[in-house]
């Protein structure tokens, strides 16, 4: 169960490709307006991780086109960059990237208000930030696996947003993709499964304005809302401490 256990040595290394992520991120922010093509997003990706020595790990995974993920509005998750998808106003957009550098793996998504974006809209990317801040500040040594999903209902609960139950977090490091599966929703299952330093997973929570269930587009990738409302997602990877608890895809100052 407990696959993703990483040396502090390995941490650093994880830590680095963390830290490619977060600098995409920066480097693409002034780019995300309106009039720009999801495509366009793909390609300076594509550009930033050359020039960083790093690969995309998304790039060709069960044959996804992509180097990231970008997601529109309805899009829950997966959705293909495309160059005929143009943003417009009002839209709000997650960006998914998850890297590989040195033979680890990082994996981040944020989202991007593309011109003016309706309240509705902005408190629904807030609340699934603050739930995802929150799950993160829950986690450290001999803290049930549970924790997480339980301190994201109780941010999310409130508003009557629901949380996607199809896409879980994931264990990390020398794959993208590894054991435990970290599920966003309470799990007495996970009560169980205690957090050990040395643990290294993402917690990325979806949350929807209406219905939790999901459908895929005929690309076999694109996961959106049944009912047409809009989702927001935010995602670090995190690493178990001795004492605590750290997020590896943010910048390292220089
Ligand atoms: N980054 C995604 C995650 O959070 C995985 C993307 S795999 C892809 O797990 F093939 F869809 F890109
Ligand atoms: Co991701
Ligand atoms: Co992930």
């Amino acid at each position: 169960m407990l696959q993703s256990v990483y040396t502090p040595k390995e941490f650093k290394k994880i830590r680095a490709a963390g830290d490619i992520v977060a600098r995409c991120f920066e480097f693409l922010t002034p780019h995300i307006r309106v009039g720009i093509s999801t495509g366009d997003i793909d390609k300076m990706v594509a550009e930033f991780l050359r020039e960083a020595g790093a690969k995309s790990s998304s790039l060709g995974y069960h044959g996804f086109p992509k180097h990231c993920c970008t997601s529109v509005n309805d899009v829950i998750v997966h959705g293909i960059p495309d160059d005929a998808a143009i943003l417009k106003d009002g839209d709000i957009v997650n960006i998914d990237l998850t890297v590989e550098y040195k033979g680890y793996h990082a994996d981040a998504s944020r989202m991007f208000m593309v011109g003016n974006v309706a309240p509705g809209a902005r408190k629904l990317v807030q609340v699934a930030q603050d739930a995802m801040n929150s799950a993160i500040a829950a986690c450290g040594p001999g803290v049930p696996l549970s924790e997480i999903g339980r301190t994201i209902e109780a941010v999310v609960k409130p508003h009557g947003f629901s949380i996607s139950r199809d896409f879980v977090g994931h264990g990390i490091g020398k794959t993208m993709h590894d054991e435990p599966q970290i599920y966003h929703f309470f799990e007495p299952a996970h009560n169980k499964i205690k957090m050990v330093p040395g643990m290294v997973f993402t917690i990325e929570p979806m949350i929807n304005e209406g219905s939790e269930k999901c459908k895929i587009d005929p690309d076999g990738w694109t996961a959106r809302t049944v009912d047409g409302k809009l989702s927001a997602q935010w995602e670090h990877t995190v690493g178990i401490t001795e004492d605590g608890v750290l997020i590896f895809t943010e910048k390292m100052n220089d």
